[in-house]
């Protein structure tokens, strides 16, 4: 059975002029030229370009390294050069705003982390609460306890079987949407760490009627819109803001990412908002090498993007071919589309029903690693995920071997996942995370109120967050995943959850 993978995404209209401007990588240009002039450099960073004298930085990666990690607002890089009112940095901020179609864009050096906070700060000034996604990624918890935002929360489909933790419809939206008024944002996590996509083009639609703008986690879609077979990215579907972690797949360097301002009804009011919140949360010394390596990936994504991202989505089309073919694993495809949120899937990623095939998820990726220095992204109890960057290629017959290779072996039940039903709210989560907390065993715990966000993985959605009670249910749940051989507890006092923080 043959799933629709991506959708055709709308391209950017492509021109000569247009495809010149992308060809170009002002800042990494820029950095290099600077690095070529051969400063005598005396301020900060303190190696200050000298190799000889640092030979272990040196070495890391060549002493070229020292030369591009140049102080942070260099004239003719980061500002503009004596004379001129343009800066190479703000000319590959407008390529990037022309190649994702955002209004504006701005560059993060601490990853999409950054840009969540940053957007928690920034939409506090528009209402005290926002329509959250149960399962968003930790910063955006985080982001809420420092701005002070209420969170509402619409819950996420699940697959109780691979243990995977899916997106959220429209109509659960609306719903949220309809029953806490005057929210902030609707902020949504597409696509999922498993590659599934949620609707936004419905969710935008939603989410305007509303009156409100939507935010979307996208990164785990950075490249997407680049190339027909990819979903279309957020932007395109008309989403407000999107937080875009362009090192996952996108090809830029590690904590590097980018923070998209859509042209949509809330740019003007979001924008000033963004402005100042970056300013809060953003260093004060940017990583050159970081900035250079997102205008790169960005150049490479444009430019490249049919040949490059259509050889990766070729592979791993390949490597799941090869294995349906072989018929050892079930393709488990059909399983995520059957969710009612999924309408497409990132063709980059592939998941392999490892069990189907008499090995846990866990147990392949550790013989993978073992026997074959093969490293994936992720595993449960059930499956493996792994991923092929935009422009990477994947050696389909070794993997496909390595995996047609993993020994055989008895398997215990493996029972679904059943969620425990989240907890009433005791209080506030910031006025929580603020408060006195005492660390006490776990069956004390029980009818206290968390101080701590914990979250069993798999699947990965928050089971409790500060501010709400802890009751037998969930404990049993944290420490029956927390004692199996594949699942741990994210923000727990320790690895078994034998004990908790509560509010004293
Ligand atoms: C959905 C989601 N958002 C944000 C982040 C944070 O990204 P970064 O590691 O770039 O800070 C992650 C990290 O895995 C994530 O999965």
């Amino acid at each position: 059975m043959t799933l629709p993978r991506g959708r055709p995404a709308k391209r950017l209209d492509r021109n000569v002029t247009q495809d010149d401007r992308q060809a170009r990588a002002p800042y990494a240009e820029a950095l290099q030229r600077n690095a070529d002039e051969g400063w005598v450099r005396l301020g900060v960073p303190g190696h200050q370009d000298q190799p000889k004298h640092h030979p272990a930085l040196a070495g890391l990666a060549g002493p070229e390294l020292l030369a591009v990690d140049i102080p942070m607002f260099t004239e003719g890089v980061d500002l503009p050069a004596p004379g001129e009112t343009s800066s190479p940095l703000l000319e590959a901020l407008e390529l990037a705003a022309e190649a994702w179609g955002a209004r504006r864009t701005w560059f993060l050096t601490d990853g999409a982390s950054q840009g969540n906070h940053v957007t928690c700060l920034a939409l506090r000034s528009l209402s005290p609460h926002a329509v959250v996604q149960r399962s968003v990624h930790t910063s955006v918890i985080d982001g809420a306890i420092l701005a002070g935002l209420r969170l509402e929360f619409v819950q996420p489909s699940v697959d109780s079987v691979l243990g995977i933790a899916h997106g959220v419809t429209a109509a659960a939206v609306d719903e949220q949407l309809t029953a806490h008024p005057g929210a902030a944002a609707a902020y949504i996590v597409t696509p999922s760490y498993f590659g599934a996509c949620a609707d936004i083009d419905a969710i935008v639609e939603v989410a305007h009627r509303h009156g409100v703008p939507l935010v979307v986690d996208e990164a785990w879609g950075s490249h997407f819109g680049f190339h027909p077979e990819l979903p279309k990215s957020a932007l395109q579907s008309g989403a407000d803001l999107v937080i875009s972690s362009t090192h996952k797949l996108g090809g830029s360097l590690t904590q590097s990412a980018m923070l998209h301002l859509g042209e949509g009804p809330f740019a003007d009011q979001l924008e000033p908002l963004i402005v100042r919140a970056m300013t809060t949360f953003g260093t004060t010394s940017p990583s050159g090498i970081l900035y250079a390596s997102l205008d790169l990936a960005r150049r490479d994504l444009y430019l490249n993007g049919i040949p490059g991202i259509g050889a990766s989505i070729a592979d791993v089309e390949h490597l799941r071919e090869v294995l349906n073919a072989k018929g050892r694993y079930a393709d488990p495809d059909p399983s995520i589309h059957a969710a009612p949120d999924v309408i497409a899937l990132d063709p980059l990623r592939f998941v392999v029903d490892t069990r189907s095939g008499g090995v846990p998820g866990y147990v392949a990726r550790r013989l993978l690693e073992e026997r074959n220095r093969i490293h994936v992204e992720m595993a449960t109890g059930t499956c493996i995920v792994g991923l092929v960057g935009a422009g990477s290629r994947l050696d389909v017959d070794y993997v496909a071997a390595a995996l047609h290779d993993l020994p055989e072996q008895d398997l215990g039940a493996h029972p679904p996942i059943h969620l425990p039903a989240n907890a009433p709210r005791q209080m506030d989560l910031r006025d929580a995370y603020l408060s006195p907390t005492e660390i006490v065993p776990a069956a004390q715990a029980v009818g206290r109120t968390s101080a701590d966000s914990l979250a069993a993985y798999p699947p990965g959605v928050a089971n409790v967050l500060p501010g709400e009670l802890i009751t037998q249910e969930i404990l049993d749940f944290l420490q029956d995943t927390a004692r199996s051989p594949y699942g741990w507890v994210r923000g727990s006092v320790d690895p078994a959850v034998e004990r908790l923080r509560v509010i004293a």
